[in-house]
């Protein structure tokens, strides 16, 4: 019924006749919105994990705010999500306060050592060294996810900092259920993790399998560094025992993070990237991340091309959606970086100027790449993780969080349970090399000592006259970028309920590869061929988002967990 909708709207909107309530869009199949969706008009929370989501909920039943149960969120996922994030990793998080009105925007992101620089990744012969960026101790960038937790709460946490470590030691002590995505993860990555003692200890069965769905896994080394943390504050894990042990496991390995490196990291506070939608205002994620930029660009390119004549699943949408990520990640590849190492023109980009000036790209037929080297794309693994939180006072909290690849480096700082990460990946290994994603670097995102890798990372949130109206996140990459700005196109442009936005086909193009990937329940066979005339190579591929989004409806708050993941929209 839905597939024969979908197909309606794409024959009359080729006969461009456009008839209002030929909406229906095409949602993953296998899932209820019943599964994925919550409502309330007191707190809400949307996170990519069961235990983590419920520990937010705990923070709130004790009587402390939005900032607790972010923190709280925060250390669970890091014992939930092994594979995707963790204390070894760094992240964004923006805090909007209702009775200021004020956004407060956070970068924990990771920081290269000290002793890092723009050739490190270089084989010999001076061409890029992928696995060395990836892998290994070279990989690890200085962690800086528990620093911007420790701020965060100082300034505005009510509960002690030890009630928000709480749920993920008793989550590392007692263990949790092990999951098919974990599964996946520990399997792909077995030969790495499995040449790390710490990481074999714990993720393997004693006789070296992996561990079945339904295991109970214990992270007991992880919950002694969380009680150390608990009890120590921020200190615990960057001066003692933990960063010995940490300092210990890059250098035995052939590293370069020294214990100067970890004193010396610190969080920062920036100015949020501003810009809006047909009147939404949207406040986003700045540089480091591109993610706001291009999100904020991404619409704008689009707010001028009046996508809903078409529809959202529309190939003429699709098509257009298409060009807008192209001149988008053509600009991250050239422009973007750490703002503190050059200057960053992320202003200019989000301009309705430049939209303005870049509209003469669009036209009916793909945009060729074909000039440039075609970097091959990995595929759908999903790392990283995101959270959104609200309350009853309307305050909400964005934050997206990471170790980067599944497993980072697939090192486990000795005698603690933290995995360490591999953001030194999103790093440019040489202008023009491509990352982990595919994303091309350019002069602005070499290493040099304490620089901040670029970042695709997008917590996003929406005002309408002036009042929180949806916040979402998402991990994937380059994909977050893409599909942040889908989803915020399914609520603004199309009016889609927030499950059926998030639940719908998603499509990508980063410019490089030339190719335009599109995921389940993908398009109606016209859709793809339609596009392919207009010269785009169409892949049918999973693109890993994982959304998770709060839209404020009449006086309730309405949460979606992305149905293509394990997460939980908990409201109370
Ligand atoms: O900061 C970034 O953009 C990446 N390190 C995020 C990694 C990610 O989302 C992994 N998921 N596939």
């Amino acid at each position: 019924m839905r597939i024969l909708s979908v197909l309606l709207v794409f024959l009359v909107g080729c006969s461009s006749k456009k008839p209002e309530g030929l909406r229906t869009v095409e949602l993953l199949p296998g899932h209820t919105r019943a599964q994925h969706e919550a409502t309330s008009q007191g707190v809400m929370i949307t996170s990519q994990g069961t235990v983590s989501s419920q520990a937010g909920l705990e923070m709130f039943r004790q009587g402390g705010n939005i900032i607790d149960a972010a923190v709280a969120v925060s250390f669970a996922i890091s014992v939930e999500r092994p594979q995707s994030t963790g204390i070894g990793g760094g992240g964004f998080l923006i805090f909007y306060e209702k009775k200021t009105g004020k956004s407060y925007v956070w970068d924990f992101r990771e920081i290269a050592p000290l002793k890092g620089h723009a050739k490190m990744f270089l084989k010999a012969d001076g061409t890029p060294d992928p696995e060395k960026s990836i892998y290994g101790p070279f990989a690890v960038a200085v962690p800086g996810i528990v620093r911007g937790l420790w701020e965060i709460h100082k300034r505005w946490g009510k509960l002690p900092w030890a009630a928000t470590v709480q749920p993920a030691i008793r989550l590392a002590e007692e263990g949790l259920p092990v999951y098919p995505h974990l599964v996946d993860a520990i399997k792909y990555e077995s030969p790495r993790l499995k040449a790390d003692p710490d990481a074999a200890k714990i993720f393997f069965m004693p006789d070296g399998s992996i561990p079945p769905v339904g295991h109970i896994l214990k992270q007991a080394d992880l919950g002694k560094t969380l009680r150390i943390i608990a009890k120590q504050g921020v200190r615990g894990f960057y001066e003692g025992s933990v960063a010995k042990n940490i300092v210990h496991t890059v250098r035995t390995n052939g590293g370069i993070m020294t214990a100067q490196d970890l004193q010396g990291y610190r969080a920062k506070e920036r100015a949020a990237i501003e810009g809006s939608y047909h009147g939404f205002k949207i406040i986003s994620m700045p540089p480091p991340s591109s993610g706001g930029t291009h999100v904020v660009q991404i619409l704008n390119l689009l707010e001028q091309q009046n996508l809903s004549q078409w529809g959202p699943q529309h190939p003429e949408t699709v098509h257009r959606i298409a060009t807008a990520m192209q001149i988008s990640f053509a600009d991250r590849a050239k422009y973007m970086g750490d703002p503190d190492f050059s200057p960053i023109p992320s202003t200019e980009l989000s301009s309705k100027s430049y939209a303005q000036a870049m509209q003469k790209y669009f036209g009916p037929k793909a945009r060729p790449s074909k000039d440039f080297p075609l970097p091959a794309i990995p595929d759908d693994k999903t790392e990283t993780t995101h959270f959104t939180l609200a309350d009853s006072e309307e305050n909400i909290v964005v934050s997206t969080q990471t170790i980067n690849g599944w497993f980072g480096s697939g090192l486990v700082a000795r005698g603690t349970g933290i995995v360490l990460n591999n953001e030194m990946d999103d790093f440019a290994q040489a202008v023009g090399a491509s990352n982990l994603f595919g994303a091309i670097g350019g002069d602005k995102n070499l290493v040099a000592p304490k620089k901040r890798p670029l970042s695709s990372m997008s917590p996003t949130l929406v005002l309408k006259d002036g009042k929180p109206f949806l916040a979402l996140g998402t991990p994937s990459g380059t994909r977050i970028i893409s599909c942040v700005a889908q989803t915020m196109l399914n609520v603004l442009e199309f009016r889609l309920p927030l499950y059926d936005a998030v639940a719908a086909t998603r499509v990508h193009h980063q410019w490089m590869p030339e190719e335009l990937r599109i995921e389940k329940p993908f398009l109606p066979s016209a859709a793809f061929k339609d596009l392919e005339g207009r010269g785009h190579t169409v892949k049918r591929q999973a693109l890993g988002c994982q959304i998770q989004a709060i839209q404020r409806v009449g006086n309730r708050w309405v949460g979606v967990s992305d149905p293509r993941g394990e997460g939980l929209a908990i409201g109370e």
